[in-house]
């Protein structure tokens, strides 16, 4: 392989601010690496770029949302001085090598890919795909590898693009020589963390749909949001046996309770299997539950509240980190570029061997 060294990249659509489901499934993983100090490099992108390719028309939700995710990021404890941030669209050399790659895909294997398949159906494209949308995979597979990642820490969703990112890889590599890096995907090891449902217990958490709770909201607003989750449905008296399946409140205790905390704040419960077996027996009331979670979820975040607010008063200092962030990441990705035209052999004005055979041919 062409390098050794453990490298990490990954990163973010900023169509809106990020969430808890965001938070469970990538970006805590994230700070665990960073801080694990096992990883050479780390890149954390803010992909604009990709998310113009089904925004076009509304550049301004993008724009907007930079600095938001930026301050998420920073506030989750991604730490500039370990982890480079740094903004898409200003790495032009990621547009470069996926020109290349594209020519390495075909337009079958692209219909096949069951993410974009998925999402084509969500946003009604089916008979007006934008192309830039319909070829972000291989776009995706140049973020990856123009930074040579071995590790790329994401949410399950993501799986389809780390499968097409490994091909064009493989091919790339057959056909030029062994220049790029096949990156492995690290999905987090918690079950009940690659899916976080929206509080009304919907399968996905989404902004249109209203049931996200977001990383930068209040300790007000999460706790009523957390009082009023959806939980099950039949379980209407305390005395009734209550049902665990598909009940949101049960799932983030799932996602984030750790047994420390019944020692802090449920002492009557050594662990959540104890809570659980009471919960289906019966006499356990919802009201209980959500304020134990409440309590578990605002330890974890309010040490996530106290940073962004810190770094909000210092918008300047986050927007200087985005700068040297991106002019860093760029540098790291034009080498990569200048050994892609190598192995290409087209990178004419540093190969020598080019001008003798064409004097040579001319002669
Ligand atoms: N597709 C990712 C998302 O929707 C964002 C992203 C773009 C990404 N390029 C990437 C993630 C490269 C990991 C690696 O959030």
């Amino acid at each position: 392989m062409a390098n050794k060294e453990k490298i990490i990249l990954t990163g973010d659509r900023p169509t809106g601010k990020l969430h808890v489901g965001h938070y469970v499934g990538s970006l805590k993983q994230r700070v665990e690496l960073q801080n694990s100090g096992e990883y050479e490099k780390i890149y954390i992108m803010i992909a604009d770029a990709q998310a113009l390719t089904d925004n076009a028309d509304h550049p301004e939700k993008i724009r907007n949302n930079i600095m938001e995710v930026a301050l998420d990021y920073l506030s989750v404890g991604l730490d500039p001085e370990k982890s480079t941030l740094f903004i898409q669209s200003h790495v032009s050399e990621l547009t470069e090598l996926s020109f290349f790659y594209m020519n390495l895909v075909t337009v079958s294997r692209l219909q096949r890919n069951p993410t974009v398949k998925a999402e084509i159906q969500m946003r009604n494209f089916e008979t007006s795909i934008p192309v830039g949308f319909f070829t972000y995979p291989v776009s995706q597979a140049a973020d990856i590898t123009a930074f040579l990642a071995t590790t790329v820490p994401v949410g399950e969703d993501q799986m389809p693009m780390l499968e097409q990112t490994r091909e064009i890889v493989h091919k790339f590599n057959s056909i030029y020589g062994e220049t790029l890096v096949e990156p492995q995907i690290l999905l987090p090891n918690n079950k009940a963390c690659l899916r976080l449902p929206g509080i009304d217990g919907k399968a996905k958490m989404s902004k249109s749909l209203g049931n996200c709770i977001y990383l930068s909201e209040s300790e007000e607003d999460v706790r009523k949001k957390i009082m009023s989750m959806f939980t099950d449905p039949g379980h209407i008296r305390v005395q009734d046996p209550g049902k665990l399946e598909g009940n949101t409140v049960f799932t983030y205790l799932d996602a984030f309770c750790k047994d420390d905390h019944f020692a802090e704040y449920l002492p009557e419960y050594a662990n959540l299997d104890e809570l659980k077996a009471h919960y289906t027996k019966g006499g356990l009331g919802d009201v209980k539950v959500k304020k134990f979670l409440n309590k578990v979820m605002q330890e974890e975040l309010s040490p996530i509240r106290a940073r962004r607010s810190e770094y909000e008063k210092n918008i300047g200092e986050v927007y200087e980190i985005l700068r040297e962030g991106s002019r860093k990441a760029k540098q790291a990705a034009a080498e990569t570029v200048n050994k892609v035209k190598h192995a290409m052999r087209i990178d004419y004005f540093e190969d020598a061997v080019f001008l003798e055979e064409q004097k040579a041919k001319f002669l």
